[in-house]
């Protein structure tokens, strides 16, 4: 507690890096946060947020002013001024394979350890397969100048988009991997806040740490695909998986989080994250973690067609040419996120049959016309369902699920809607004068 307070630096400013940079500033650390991209760097050099999530931009703005929070693309340069650095650069699915990508974590590290001008701690956070941080051990004793002392450890982050603010600075648990006493000890005085507040420590091994965090997401993954395998078993049955997931939750050891049967799973995580543990177990010749992992995939992605199952019932055999529109375009509500995103999945899976679809959300729409520019898009719910001959909410905001369907039913052509997130009052909806398609929950109406 006499050393003077870690100076740290942040490489990669995604959304993990940038909420993490402005955590620990707001945690009164001198934080400098470093990215490739020159122009995410001026925008949050400008206290703004290169990507939509609640709460950030106040956060960042705040930190800029106090001068404890800058931003640069030179990494010798950060390196220079700080003492732990955090890697939260992207680990996407390798193109043509399951795999990660690890290229951007190794440039990471051997960049912090070819420019460490004094000892340091290097602290992974970005989601690896399990076996990364040794490798990167090697790397960083290979780069790192003679006479300069330094060690790396890992620390998943465990943030979920939308509420990215609150689970950094207020974490369920801390996960702190191959960890020296030295550096446990800096790692628990940077989290002394949250500590203090109660969020728990594990101390761990270094595979260990790399493994709780791809195994929370394969839980997540997997409590999803299970009730939307009974979804499918309520549907041929005549039951109601929303209130069985209910039903379920009352259990507490099931737990009713994580039980939204619908349209399944998306993100910039779950899916590449499940596929890069099934391909390492496979590497490792855990089989049964391979078998149980593709199922949970396959089942979620027979969601997506599960919903064009229906649309194509709803219109009587063929989407040529009808007007179909979507509400929701993000994976999930409350980001702008697209990335395997189910809703802009089947929205263009729609479009490709030949149907003139609309797609309405409230923060996606840029990054959705960015992914893909062929679509229609409209500005309101009301626009994008004028006309309509089939409606299909495909992402649960409010402004959906708080809609008025007396008032819409007056603008569609045709009263007939698709719930892909069970996230209608069918009773509502119903009375309105609409049938209702759902995914599990009501037999059709
Ligand atoms: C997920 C995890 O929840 C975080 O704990 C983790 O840190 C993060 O990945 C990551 O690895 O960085 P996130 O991708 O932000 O967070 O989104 P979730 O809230 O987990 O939702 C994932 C998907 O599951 C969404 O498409 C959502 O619509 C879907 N979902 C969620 C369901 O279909 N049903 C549910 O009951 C819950």
């Amino acid at each position: 507690a006499d050393q003077p307070a870690p100076r740290i630096s942040v490489i990669g400013t995604g959304y993990l890096g940038a909420t993490h940079a402005a955590a620990m500033a707001e945690l009164g650390f001198d934080v400098v946060g470093v990215d490739t991209d020159p122009r995410k760097v001026k925008e949050l050099k400008e206290g703004r947020a290169p990507f939509f999530e609640p709460g950030l931009p106040e956060l960042i703005r705040r930190n800029v002013a106090a001068g404890r929070l800058t931003f640069t693309t030179d990494l010798a340069e950060a390196v220079a001024v700080s003492d732990v650095h955090f890697i939260c650069v992207g680990t996407p699915q390798q193109s043509g394979s399951f795999a990660a990508n690890l290229s951007y974590v190794e440039a990471a590290a051997r960049g912090i350890a070819e420019n460490l001008t004094h000892d340091g701690l290097i602290v992974g956070k970005s989601t690896v397969p399990v076996g990364t941080g040794a490798r990167l051990r090697a790397i960083v004793a290979d780069a790192v100048p003679a006479g300069i002392d330094v060690e790396l450890v890992w620390n998943p982050e465990f943030l979920r988009e939308g509420k990215a603010v609150e689970d950094t600075l207020s974490p369920d648990r801390l996960v702190f991997g191959g960890t020296s006493a030295r550096s446990e000890a800096t790692l628990r005085r940077i989290y002394q806040k949250p500590i203090a507040e109660g969020s728990p420590v594990l101390v761990a091994d270094l595979p260990t740490a790399e493994l709780v965090k791809v195994s929370a997401n394969a839980f997540l993954a997997t409590k999803i695909s299970f009730i939307n395998a009974i979804a499918e078993v309520c549907d041929a049955a005549g039951a109601d998986v929303s209130l069985l997931a209910d039903a379920l939750g009352h259990d507490k050891r099931i737990g009713r989080q994580f039980l939204n049967a619908g349209l399944g799973f998306g993100g910039g995580c779950l899916p590449k994250d499940i596929r890069a543990l099934m391909h390492r177990s496979n590497e490792l010749g855990a089989h049964a973690a391979v078998g149980l992992l593709q199922q949970v995939d396959e089942i979620n992605m027979g969601r997506r067609q599960r919903v064009m199952d229906l649309a194509l019932k709803a219109l009587g055999g063929s989407v040529l040419n009808r007007r179909i529109g979507v509400l929701g375009a993000a994976f999930k509500p409350h980001t702008d996120d697209v990335r395997d995103s189910p809703a802009l999945n089947v929205a263009a899976a729609l479009h490709l049959r030949g149907a003139q679809v609309v797609v309405y959300d409230p923060q996606a729409r840029e990054t959705a016309q960015r992914l893909f520019p062929t679509l229609g898009y409209a500005d309101s719910t009301e626009e994008a369902l004028t006309g309509a001959d089939l409606t299909v909410v495909l992402t649960e905001w409010d402004e959906f699920t708080s809609a008025d369907p007396a008032a819409l039913a007056s603008i569609v052509r045709n009263r007939t809607v698709i719930d892909g997130r069970n996230c209608l009052d069918a009773g509502t909806w119903s009375r309105a004068g609409w049938s209702l398609y759902a995914m599990g929950t009501v037999p059709e109406v």
